[in-house]
């Protein structure tokens, strides 16, 4: 490798796979910083990326480094910027905004229509070095590695989907344990849920589930009625909030049945394609739904932090740890369905 040169996990053609590249180290403006990158996590946007699939081949222009979930070290700093220092460890929001929005002037920069994301629309964060504006930073406190610093992202779309509604004294039923229902699970726990009901047709999923938080109650959809869970729990009238991470049609028809009147859905989870709603039975109960996009700069950022704190542990739904280069074996271990998040090591 020469000097300004990189290794980089890239979109290179439009093709399935990724292919680990060398490109240049990028350039930073003078409201940039250079992050030197650690540690990623594999995102379910990574995988759709990887394959290739419609929304891939009509929304990432190539070439394109992937990836937006990642800790590293600052290492320049653009000379516009104040109040970073070099060697200061930071995690980042790979949303990139503008400011002349509505929402943006409102401060409401997460609402952004504009938003493009780094790994997506900008080049991203599978590489040794990323450029990232300055806004963007968020810096890491000493207790927390750079394994949790790398799924800062996923844990904010947990956090965020999670306090959407007050969950204390609350029961909470979650749709779908991927790495971000279980990280949800343990957000409701933390935030003082009473009930904490987790569903899945993927049993390693529910598993990992009770590994990462004991006292979530799980669901194998395919094996047991919800109905029946909520009468051993002795819940009289239904879950008061639904956190609905699975994307699936099914696990949101469910949900509403198994909310009581006037409960509260927070919409997380991605539908591949136009679903049928039943909304007149949405309408009779009487249910307040609301989509979540992201995390909310930077008020999701800085309670997730704060709760890591204060001990909010999710470090166990990290099942699989490689080196960059063996980004094949992640990417490979995130497809096969038996995965928590998938960290890789840039560092080592
Ligand atoms: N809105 C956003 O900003 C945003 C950001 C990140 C991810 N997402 C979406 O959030 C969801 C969760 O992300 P993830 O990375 O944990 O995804 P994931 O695909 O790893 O997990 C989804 C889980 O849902 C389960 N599932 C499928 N059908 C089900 C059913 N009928 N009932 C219960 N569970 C069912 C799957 O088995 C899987 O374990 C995905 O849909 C993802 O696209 C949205
Ligand atoms: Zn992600």
């Amino acid at each position: 490798m020469t000097a300004n040169m990189m290794t980089a996990l890239e979109k290179s053609k439009p093709a399935e796979g990724l292919w680990m590249v060398d490109a240049p180290v990028p350039e930073i403006g003078p409201d940039d910083v250079l992050i030197r990158i650690n540690k990623t996590g594999i995102c379910g946007t990574d995988i759709h990326i990887w394959n290739w699939d419609e929304w891939a081949a009509t929304t990432v222009p190539v070439p394109m480094i992937t990836g937006h979930e990642f800790a590293g070290e600052i290492i320049e700093i653009g000379r516009n910027v104040t109040g970073l220092k070099l060697g200061q460890r930071c995690s980042g929001e790979g949303h990139l905004i503008g400011t002349e929005s509505r929402q943006s002037r409102a401060g409401k920069f997460h609402l952004d229509p504009g938003t493009r994301g780094i790994g997506v629309n900008e080049q991203g964060a599978f590489a040794q070095y990323l450029r990232l504006p300055a806004f963007n930073v968020v810096p890491l406190p000493n207790d927390i590695p750079d394994d949790i610093g790398a799924i800062l992202d996923p844990l904010g779309n947990a956090v965020h989907t999670a306090l959407s509604f007050e969950l204390l004294g609350e029961d909470v039923l979650i749709t779908g344990a991927g790495p971000i229902g279980i990280m949800a699970a343990a957000v409701a726990r933390h935030a003082g849920a009473r009930n904490v009901v987790i569903t899945d047709i993927n049993a390693h999923r529910l598993a990992l589930a009770t590994h990462v938080v004991p006292s979530v109650r799980t669901v194998n959809v395919t094996e047991e009625e919800l109905a029946d869970v909520a009468q051993e729990l002795g819940l009289r009238e239904g879950f008061d909030v639904g956190l609905e991470m699975s994307g699936s049609q099914a696990a949101l028809d469910q949900m509403v049945e198994a909310l009581v009147m006037g409960g509260k859905i927070a919409l997380l989870g991605i539908p591949p394609g136009a679903s049928p709603v039943n909304w007149s039975r949405i309408v009779f109960k009487a249910i307040t739904i609301k989509g979540v996009y992201g995390r909310e700069m930077f008020e999701t950022w800085y309670k997730m932090i704060a709760m890591l704190q204060n001990g909010l542990d999710v470090s166990r739904v990290i099942t699989h740890r490689f080196a960059a280069q063996d980004f094949a074996k992640g990417f490979a271990a995130m497809k096969s369905g038996q995965s928590g998040k998938v960290v890789l090591d840039w560092a080592g």
